[in-house]
C-alpha cells in the first residue's frame, strides 16, 4: 500500500481539517507529518464545531488510528487542553491517538523566544503564531532539542532544565524583555504527565507494518505550500517543509511508498501574518471576501488577508508537491460577486512571468486577470455536483485546464456534508 497525502497549496486555512475529516472513512490511519499548535484545522459536524491544533483530523471517526509523527513539534499544555476539550465525545485515545517518540517537545522557553525574537524584529517581523514554532525546530536542527521518547527517562528534568538555561542565555539579550518562567513551568511539567498516558510508538515501523498489512494511511500536512521553509516566500513562512516530501521525513516514509497527492486550495485565497501575496486586494473587494467567508484565524483569531486566485502561485504549489487531484474550497463565499477573477500571470518591469520568482519579496508584481462570470446564487443547500449552476462548473473546468490537474472535489460550506464530489 502506498500513503495518500493532503496538503495545502496556498498560505494555510485551505480548509485542509475539513476534507481530511470527509475522507477519513476511506482510511486505517490519519497521521500529521509536520508543523504543530501553529495549526488550526476547523471540522464541523452535526452542529459541532471543532478546532485541532495537534491531533490529527481523523479523531472523530472510531476505528480510525490518528498519528502524531516525528515531524511534529507537541506544545503539552497545548496538547492536553485539546484532549480535554474532547473528553465529551468519549474517544478511546489510548488505542487511537499515537505519538511518535522522536516527535520534538515545544518549551514554554521557545514560547517566549519566539515572542522575544518577534518583538525585536518590530516592524519586520514575521507574524509568527507565537507558538514557539521556529525555536522549536531551531533546537532540532541545532541537535539541542527534546523528544517525547526523553520523557520516560529519568534524566529527563535533567536534559530539561540544562535547555531552559541555555535558553535563558539568549533571552538576556533582548533587551526589555519580560517575562515569568515559574508560572509556565508549572502547567507544562504537568501536562508532560498526561502526554506519558498516550501510547509513544516508532511510528516508522509502525506505518510500515500497518502497510505491509494493507492498511490504508493518508498524511495530513498543516500550513501550506507557501509557508514551506524552503520553497515559500521566506523569510515569511513557518519552520518546517510542508510540502509532500516532508511526509518522507515527518513520518519515516520512503519516497517510492508516497500515493495520491490531494492539494486543497480556496477558490479565492487569503494569508494571514506578514509577506509577499501578489493577488491580495486591499480595497473593499477584499473586505467582502474576509466578511463573507469569516476570514479570521483559527489559532490567533487575526484577520487573513484576502485576494482572487493565483494560478502562477497555483501551478508552482502543484509542481513541488507532484499533486495528482484537487479539492476547491469554500466556493459558496464566491457567489456574492457578478464577476470573479483568477490571476493568470504577473508582470514585472513589464515582462510576462509565469514561474513563482525568487525575488517576490522585492519586486513589484502586477497581477494580470482573466474575469470569469460569477454564479450569483446560493450553493450551500445544493445536494450534488449535477445540480451545480453552470457557471461554478465553468469556473471549476476553466482551473482544471489551467492547472492541468483534476478537481474531485467541490466544498460548498463548512459542514461536512456541504463537500460535493465532481463525477468528470
Ligand atoms: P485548515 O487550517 O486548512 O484546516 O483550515 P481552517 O480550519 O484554518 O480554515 C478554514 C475555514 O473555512 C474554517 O472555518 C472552516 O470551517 C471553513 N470552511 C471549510 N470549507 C468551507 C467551505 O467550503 N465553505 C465555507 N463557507 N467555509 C468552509
Ligand atoms: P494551518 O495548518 C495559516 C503562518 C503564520 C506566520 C508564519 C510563521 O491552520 O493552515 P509560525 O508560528 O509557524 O512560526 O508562523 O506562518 N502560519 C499559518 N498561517 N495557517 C496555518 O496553519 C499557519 N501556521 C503558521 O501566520 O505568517
Ligand atoms: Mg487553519
Amino acid at each position: 500500500m502506498k500513503v495518500d497525502v493532503l496538503l495545502g497549496l496556498q498560505w494555510g486555512d485551505e480548509g485542509k481539517g475539513k476534507i481530511v475529516d470527509v475522507l477519513t472513512p476511506k482510511y486505517d490511519i490519519i497521521a500529521r507529518f509536520q508543523g504543530g499548535p501553529n495549526a488550526g484545522h476547523t471540522l464541523e459536524f452535526e452542529g459541532h464545531k471543532h478546532v485541532l491544533h495537534t491531533i490529527p483530523s481523523g479523531i472523530f471517526h472510531s476505528n480510525v488510528i490518528n498519528l502524531v509523527g516525528n515531524g511534529v513539534v507537541i506544545d503539552p499544555v497545548i496538547f492536553k487542553g485539546e484532549l480535554d476539550k474532547l473528553a465529551p465525545f468519549n474517544i478511546d485515545f489510548a488505542n487511537r491517538l499515537l505519538i511518535s517518540k522522536k516527535a520534538h517537545l515545544i518549551l514554554p522557553t521557545h514560547r517566549l523566544l519566539d515572542a522575544a525574537s518577534e518583538t525585536a524584529k518590530g516592524k519586520d517581523k514575521i507574524g509568527s503564531t507565537l507558538k514557539g514554532i521556529g525555536p522549536t525546530y531551531m533546537d532540532k536542527t541545532g541537535r539541542n532539542g527534546l523528544r517525547v521518547g526523553d520523557i520516560f527517562s529519568t534524566k529527563f528534568k535533567e536534559k530539561y532544565k540544562a535547555l531552559v538555561e541555555k535558553h535563558v542565555g539568549i533571552l538576556v539579550h533582548y533587551d526589555g524583555f519580560e517575562y515569568d518562567l515559574e508560572t509556565l513551568e508549572g502547567p507544562w511539567l504537568a501536562a508532560i504527565e498526561e502526554l506519558k498516558k498516550l501510547p509513544a510508538v516508532d511510528s516508522e515501523h509502525f506505518l510500515q507494518k500497518a502497510l505491509s498489512e494493507g492498511k490504508k494511511v493518508l498524511a495530513e500536512g498543516a500550513q501550506g505550500t507557501m509557508l514551506d521553509i524552503d520553497f515559500g516566500t521566506y523569510p515569511f513562512v513557518t519552520s518546517s517543509n510542508t510540502v509532500t516530501a516532508g511526509t518522507c521525513t515527518g513520518l519515516g516514509i520512503a519516497p517510492t511508498k508516497i500515493g495520491n497527492v490531494i492539494g486543497i486550495f480556496k477558490a479565492y485565497c487569503t494569508r494571514v501574518g506578514s509577506g509577499p501575496f501578489p493577488t491580495e486586494l486591499l480595497d473593499e473587494v477584499g473586505e467582502e471576501i474576509r466578511r463573507e467567508g469569516r476570514e479570521f484565524g483559527a489559532t490567533t483569531g487575526r484577520p487573513r488577508r484576502c485576494g482572487w486566485i493565483d494560478l502562477v502561485q497555483m501551478r508552482y504549489a502543484i509542481m513541488i508537491n507532484g499533486v495528482t487531484e484537487l479539492s476547491m474550497m469554500k466556493a459558496d463565499i464566491l457567489s456574492i460577486f457578478d464577476t470573479i477573477k483568477v490571476c493568470t500571470h504577473y508582470l514585472i518591469d513589464g515582462e510576462k512571468v509565469t514561474d513563482f520568482p525568487y525575488d517576490v519579496n522585492d519586486v513589484e508584481i502586477t497581477p494580470v486577470y482573466e474575469e470569469l462570470a460569477g454564479w450569483n446564487c446560493d450553493l450551500t443547500e445544493l445536494d450534488s455536483y449535477e445540480n451545480a449552476p453552470q457557471a461554478l462548473k465553468d469556473y471549476v473546468t476553466y482551473l482544471e485546464k489551467q492547472l492541468n490537474v483534476p478537481i474531485n472535489v467541490v466544498s460548498v460550506g463548512p459542514d461536512r456534508k456541504q463537500t460535493l464530489t465532481n463525477p468528470a
